[in-house]
């Protein structure tokens, strides 16, 4: 996964790890040194990774415009920007879902403002709007597309059946969806959706949130969004702290970390082409890129797969309704 691949059938040149900023997002991760982040930023894009992961919700806005401050110096054609939009921002930090014509059109400017670029790569929309047509929505992207501040367009978070009724009127050529080894739903019809489509697929959250690293016991807790997510609380958290403990020997035989097997045993299935990965620092930007060119056998593969079965279901459930 050292090189750079055609993410499905747009124009986009991508490295297979794409680096996540909704770290930079303090009302779910805190406050993080910006120093930190721009140093692991650079760290990525000497070791080879041009594809970063923003949103205008993030920070609302702040993320974007780190990311801006970190591309200024660098050539335009040497990375590719993905960023996202859906929300309504209220002067008072509270927030509804817009994805209406007119709003599109103002946030994507201001969205190229605070990147500092002309033409936004790669525009998702962050979650689904149940309140604007489909057409109007695919008909402003198409236009934004024409008018150069967008090169191609995808969704986030949208379900199979929401995907199918949007490519009745727009050209959407790319997904974000939640994926982990332990959050495997998606396997079951949006990635063979997209793998016989085409369409460029790029996994959030691989890591489970840090917790297929293999740094807890479960018996931590956090002062961030984690002290409210299911997968990090009580028993539950234990089981799958242990659980990815068991991978050791096995990222061992392949002279690997229990992350970076994580993140190759990821990448391995055929319709991902991306994973996004969150980083807070250069040390684990460094760890990501000594997954790169890394994959398991097959019978090793289903064993991660195996070890990682917790709670009888094969799969951990995604959790619903988390909000950027
Ligand atoms: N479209 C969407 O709705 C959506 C939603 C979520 C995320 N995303 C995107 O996907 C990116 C990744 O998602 P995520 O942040 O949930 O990802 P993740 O990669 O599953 O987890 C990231 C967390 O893991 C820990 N970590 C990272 N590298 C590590 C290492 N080498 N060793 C130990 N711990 C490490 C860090 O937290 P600690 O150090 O605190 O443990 C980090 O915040 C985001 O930044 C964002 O760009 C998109």
């Amino acid at each position: 996964m050292g090189e750079r691949i055609t993410f499905g059938e747009t124009d986009l040149e991508v490295s297979r790890i794409c680096f996540g900023t909704w770290q930079l997002s303090p009302r779910f991760w805190g406050e993080q040194s910006k120093a930190d982040i721009l140093e692991a930023m650079n760290v990525a894009f000497d070791g080879g990774i041009n594809f970063f992961d923003t949103a205008d919700a993030y920070g609302d806005g702040y993320a974007e415009m780190v990311v801006g401050e970190f591309l200024a110096d660098k050539p335009r054609d040497e990375y590719v920007i993905c960023t996202k939009v859906f929300n309504h921002f209220n002067p008072d930090g509270s927030r509804y879902p817009d994805l209406s014509p007119k709003h599109i059109r103002e946030r994507c400017d201001i969205q190229l403002k605070r990147l500092g670029i002309e033409t936004i790569d790669l525009y998702l929309l962050h979650l689904f709007d149940p309140l604007t047509s489909l057409a109007e929505i695919s008909d402003t992207l198409e236009l934004l597309k024409d008018q150069g501040r967008i090169r191609a367009y995808g969704v986030s978070n949208h379900t199979l059946e929401q995907l199918g009724a949007l490519r009745r009127f727009g050209d959407y050529e790319a997904v974000q969806p939640l994926y982990s080894l332990i959050a495997t739903d998606i396997e079951n019809g949006l990635l063979p959706y997209c793998e016989a489509h085409n369409l460029g697929v790029m996994v959030y959250s691989p890591l489970h949130k840090g917790l297929l690293t293999g740094k807890y016991t479960g018996t931590e807790t956090f002062t961030d969004f984690r002290q409210h997510h299911p997968d990090f609380q009580g028993e539950r958290f234990v089981k799958i702290a242990r659980a990815v403990q068991n991978l050791r020997p096995l990222a061992e035989k392949y002279e690997l970390s229990i992350y970076q097997l994580v993140l190759a045993a990821t990448l391995m299935h055929p319709a991902i082409h991306v994973a996004v990965v969150g980083i807070k620092n250069a040390d684990q930007i460094r760890e990501a890129l000594g997954a790169r060119g890394k994959s398991l056998s097959r019978e090793d593969y289903f064993a991660v797969r195996k070890i990682l079965t917790v709670d009888g279901g094969g799969k951990i459930q995604d959790t619903k309704g988390e909000r950027k």
